[in-house]
């Protein structure tokens, strides 16, 4: 399989339109530094076949400049796009509304994330009259669902929800990893933009995986807070922090499994590639993505 990286930002991008933080005015002086929001498009055998992983606000720009993930020759029109989604939030949904232009948009989640997304934001009423929106049920358990030619599970992570559906039922499946299998290569992809928690399940699923891209919003858990952004602690706003007692980056140091974190928000100091810190991740072997990177499994 072959993993296009079509962003690593978290919400609000980077730059983010209302912050002039070092991170977003580093990212207007070094146009380079620029971080579309967090999303996957992955191959399977056969190029022309593709689903992407979370459909952000940055959608539209991200499928037009990869040239592989344009209407194929002969095509008049992509036919139909196939979207899995690891969660409802905006970061990673609002993209489902840019898509309206396809005949037909194919959606994978779980339960929790589809009832916010056509409870709350009336996401099926809303696409009706301009595509046909199908809803797939993403499994937890049990056997895979093919999609593309490869299998994909969800890995329930955390019941962490939109602010917008806070008041929906808790669930363990709001917030999954994607366990993406290719059979014919036997490459196997875990896709984890939001840890909220650490488990021995997690451990598990990243031990038997062969590259794994992993929440990296804050760099430490006090940045939301030192930068003013919030209130909360990193972990309080469901996101390990990479550094520190609670930081994901010393349960992983030595991990056999490549490794990148991504969803890097703007106070992240990491923005910044002259950033002292990228030297301790390096020694511990691991790295943060970058937007258009391709990885093959
Ligand atoms: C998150 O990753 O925690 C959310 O996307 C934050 C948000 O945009 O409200
Ligand atoms: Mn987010
Ligand atoms: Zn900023």
């Amino acid at each position: 399989m072959l993993l296009r990286i079509l962003g690593t930002a978290a919400g609000g991008g980077l730059p983010q339109w209302n912050c002039a933080c070092p991170g977003c005015s580093g990212a207007r002086r070094f146009p380079s530094r620029r971080r579309l929001h967090d999303g996957l498009a992955i191959h399977g055998a056969r190029p022309d076949e593709w689903f992407l992983v979370n459909a952000t606000p940055d959608i539209a720009e991200q499928l037009e400049s990869h040239t592989s993930l344009r209407p194929a020759a002969g095509h008049d029109r992509t036919p139909v796009i196939h979207v899995v989604l690891t969660d409802a939030e905006l970061d990673h949904t609002l993209g489902l509304l840019r898509l309206r232009e396809a005949a037909c948009i194919e959606v994978w989640c779980t339960q929790p994330v589809r009832a916010a997304l056509d409870g709350r934001l009336h996401l099926s009423d809303v696409l009706l009259p301009y595509t046909e929106l199908i809803w797939h049920d993403l499994p937890s358990v049990g056997a895979p669902t093919r999609i593309a030619g490869l299998d994909v599970n969800a890995v329930e992570l955390s019941a962490k929800r939109p602010r917008y559906a806070a008041q929906n039922p808790s669930h363990p499946a709001w917030s999954v990893a994607l366990r993406v299998h290719d059979p014919d290569s036997g490459g196997c992809l875990l896709y984890a933009p939001a840890v909220a928690a650490w488990s021995d399940h997690l451990a598990q699923e990243l031990a038997a995986a062969d590259c794994a891209l992993l929440d990296g919003t804050f760099l430490d858990d006090h940045e939301p807070r030192r930068t003013g952004i919030s209130s909360r602690t990193a972990t309080g706003m469901g996101h390990l922090p990479i550094l520190g007692p609670s930081g994901t980056s010393q349960r992983l140091a030595g991990a056999n499994t490549r490794i990148y974190y991504t969803h890097v928000n703007n106070t992240n100091p990491l923005v910044d590639p002259d950033a002292a810190e990228h030297k301790q991740l390096a020694d511990a072997g691991l790295a943060i993505a970058h937007d258009r990177m391709v990885v093959e499994l």
